[in-house]
């Protein structure tokens, strides 16, 4: 029962669409229109507005860090189970017939709230990998990839399997921008071509 809590909660919490929200009372229109058509804080950065993206970027991860928190203060031991639930509801979020965002800001919430100088280590893996490809999808999915590796280089064997079920979700909703990667069409950070 702890743990369909602990699910239900970070789902529930992780399914609020903030970059749509924003950008929708930003006057801005759907987001979901233009780019690569997520409503992550990449996607809300080609509307041009940096300080809406980085409200979603923060909304997109308080959001997964929250309820990582409160099941761990509740229900310890469910907060693997909370990380999970909520990147799973930013991606498949039932208020835009489950479909949603790419999960990268909210692992990273979800990473602050589990494990968080395991946060900071994939915080410079992100930032090192951004400056050197330019491309966002490239940095968060390496960086998804690495963070199981990190949590067990520093000694968070509990959010190992936590990490691996989010890296898989963040790439699976990966898979368009993979294809645009493969045949050179990924567009860098700034660019606010289709994407
Ligand atoms: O964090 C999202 C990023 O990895 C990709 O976003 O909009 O370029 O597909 P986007």
């Amino acid at each position: 029962m702890e743990l369909f809590f602990a699910a239900l909660l970070g789902f529930a919490l992780g399914s609020i669409p903030f970059g749509l929200i924003l950008t929708r009372a930003a006057g801005l229109g759907d987001v979901r229109k233009i780019g690569s058509g997520s409503i992550g804080a990449t996607n809300v950065l080609r509307t041009g507005n940096k300080g809406l993206a980085a409200a979603t970027v923060l909304l997109d991860a308080a959001k997964a860090a929250v309820p990582v928190l409160v099941a761990g203060h509740f229900w310890p031991g469910t907060e693997g189970v909370a990380a999970v639930a909520a990147v799973a509801g930013h991606c498949f979020t039932p208020w835009l017939a489950f479909k949603g965002g790419k999960g990268f800001a909210s692992a990273a919430g979800a990473l602050l709230a589990l494990a968080w100088p395991a946060m900071l280590a994939c915080a410079a893996i992100w930032a090192i990998t951004l400056y050197v490809s330019r491309i966002s999808s490239v940095s968060s999915m390496v960086t998804v990839v690495a963070s199981p590796l990190v949590a067990w280089g520093l000694g968070y064997p509990d959010a190992i399997p936590p990490l691996i079920a989010i890296a898989a979700i963040v790439l699976v909703q990966h898979r368009a921008n993979i294809g645009r990667l493969m045949r050179g069409e990924e567009p860098k950070v700034g660019s606010s071509g289709k994407a």
